[in-house]
């Protein structure tokens, strides 16, 4: 049996409550911290939802996505430095599958070329590359990346 099979991961609806361990997670998961307020703002707008990932009672991934007639957009989506490579993201990712095939065609969502881990991830599930963001992000190192603009159709129940 491999270990992620062995790690029970559940996924819950993120509530208001839970964004400052949301935000933690995202300060430990990318270079530049996002502020609890700007999450908390995000989170009450229109067609935004989140889902918050835990391992044994302990919250380990969060992300916020948001529903715009049959469109989901993933708007950010981190997994805690410490746990990854256990699914944890996988089971996530899943989730938000599952809970946006009931009301989008397509899942959308931006990724930095320099992310193999996030690149992975989102190939694994299905995702294709249909655009490219020239020098998008500015990285901590001042460095400029191109964002791939990646998309999952959903049409088929779900299924890949
Ligand atoms: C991207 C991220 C969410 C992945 O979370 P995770 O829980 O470690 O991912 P999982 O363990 O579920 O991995 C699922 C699959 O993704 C791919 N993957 C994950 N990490 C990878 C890595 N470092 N290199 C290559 N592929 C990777 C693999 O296909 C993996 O399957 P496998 O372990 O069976 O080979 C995590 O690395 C993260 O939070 N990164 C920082 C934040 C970020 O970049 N978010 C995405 C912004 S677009």
């Amino acid at each position: 049996m491999s270990r992620v099979a062995k790690l029970a991961v559940t996924c819950e609806a993120l509530d208001r409550g839970q964004v400052p361990i949301a935000t933690a997670i995202y300060a430990r998961a990318f270079d530049e911290p996002w502020p609890e307020a700007a999450i908390a703002d995000l989170l009450k707008g229109a067609g935004c939802w989140g889902l918050i990932a835990s391992v044994g009672g302990e919250p380990v991934g969060f992300t916020l996505c948001r529903s715009v007639l049959d469109e989901v957009e993933i708007l950010t989506f981190a997994v805690d430095p410490e746990r990854r490579r256990l699914g944890i993201g996988r089971t996530m990712l899943e989730e938000v599958i599952r809970i946006s095939v009931k009301s989008a065609d397509s899942l959308y969502l931006e990724v930095g070329t320099d992310n193999p881990a996030a690149l992975g991830l989102y190939l694994a599930a299905g995702f294709k590359e249909i655009g490219r963001r020239k020098n998008y992000y500015r990285r901590a190192d001042r460095s400029l990346v191109d964002a791939l603009i990646m998309r999952r159709d959903l049409a088929i129940g779900g299924q890949q």
